[in-house]
């Protein structure tokens, strides 16, 4: 497939795989072709052997500006219910592998919530983080009133909310809604660091690990408790279960097949 909105590195660094967000002129703004070529990256990437972290970026002006608001500007109810553009996000949820959002600029909207779908958050210190929808009489729709408050809190979360005022990266570090604030020039490079470090792992091992922690989201502590102690016994089925444990012992760097 011919991308247009987005581009894709396969093995940038060992392991991983990036996706550029690529309208820089609408700041990244998530029309529909966009987020269609999204879906489609995220599915070939989950299933390419290779790849086990990715990385998600835009440039330094922005991650993303939100969804497209010329694209929307003109519908009805029931033609946002038909299109449904956020089961979209859906799709991009069931990444198995884990992603890491390397953000610069602005993340306002949806792009704020596609930085929050994300698994880690690696910010530069021009980062600003918003969900200015109310500013254009609606709401966030794909993950805003839910991720955010999750991340950061009520207080906060219902301020940017009702509000639409904006955060910057060291302020969204403080509520803990991302992982890191460095300087612009090296965001993409710590974002890849990062990822690198993850892609050394088992990539089964990490897989069920994000699975774990994601399902503190939507389950009460014992459902999940339960479903992160079947994660861990299935591991025990792994080779890199035993080769993880063996090079611990013979005192050796592991070597993860993924098998
Ligand atoms: N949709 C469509 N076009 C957008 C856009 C968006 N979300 N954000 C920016 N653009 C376009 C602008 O229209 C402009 O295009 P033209 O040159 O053709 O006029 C271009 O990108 C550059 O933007 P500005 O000239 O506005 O740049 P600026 O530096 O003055 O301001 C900004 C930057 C503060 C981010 C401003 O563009 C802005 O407020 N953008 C909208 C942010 C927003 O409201 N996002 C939420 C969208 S709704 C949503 O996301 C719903 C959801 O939950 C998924």
């Amino acid at each position: 497939m011919q991308f247009e909105f987005i581009k894709i590195e396969k093995q940038v660094v060992k392991g991983v795989s990036l996706i550029q967000l690529n309208r820089p002129k609408e700041l990244n703004a998530l029309c529909l072709e966009l987020m269609e070529e999204l879906v489609h990256a995220f599915k070939l990437l989950d299933q390419d052997e290779e790849t086990r972290c990715i990385v998600l970026t835009g440039n330094e002006r922005a991650f993303a500006a939100g969804a497209d608001i010329k694209q929307m500007a003109g519908r009805t109810a029931i033609d946002m219910l038909k299109i449904d553009q956020f089961s979209k996000w859906d799709s991009i949820k069931k990444t198995k592998t884990p992603v890491i959002a390397a953000v610069s600029g602005f993340a306002l909207g949806g792009g704020c919530e596609l930085a929050m779908l994300c698994d880690m958050i690696v910010a530069s210190e021009s980062a600003q983080f918003g969900q200015p929808e109310i500013k254009i009489g609606v709401m966030p729709g794909a993950g805003g009133t839910q991720r955010l408050t999750r991340a950061v809190g009520k207080a906060l979360a219902m301020e940017m909310v009702l509000t639409g005022k904006f955060i910057t990266a060291r302020e969204a570090w403080n509520a803990g809604l991302i992982n890191r604030v460095v300087p612009v020039e090296i965001y993409l490079q710590e974002a890849l660091k990062l990822a690198t470090q993850v892609a050394s792992m088992s990539p089964i091992a990490s897989q069920l690990a994000k699975e774990s922690v994601l399902k503190a989201f939507d389950s009460p502590l014992e459902e999940g408790l339960q479903f992160e102690r079947k994660n861990f016994y299935m591991l025990f089925a792994t080779e890199d279960q035993k080769e993880g444990m063996a090079a611990f012992v013979e005192k050796r760097n592991p070597d993860f097949k993924g098998k």
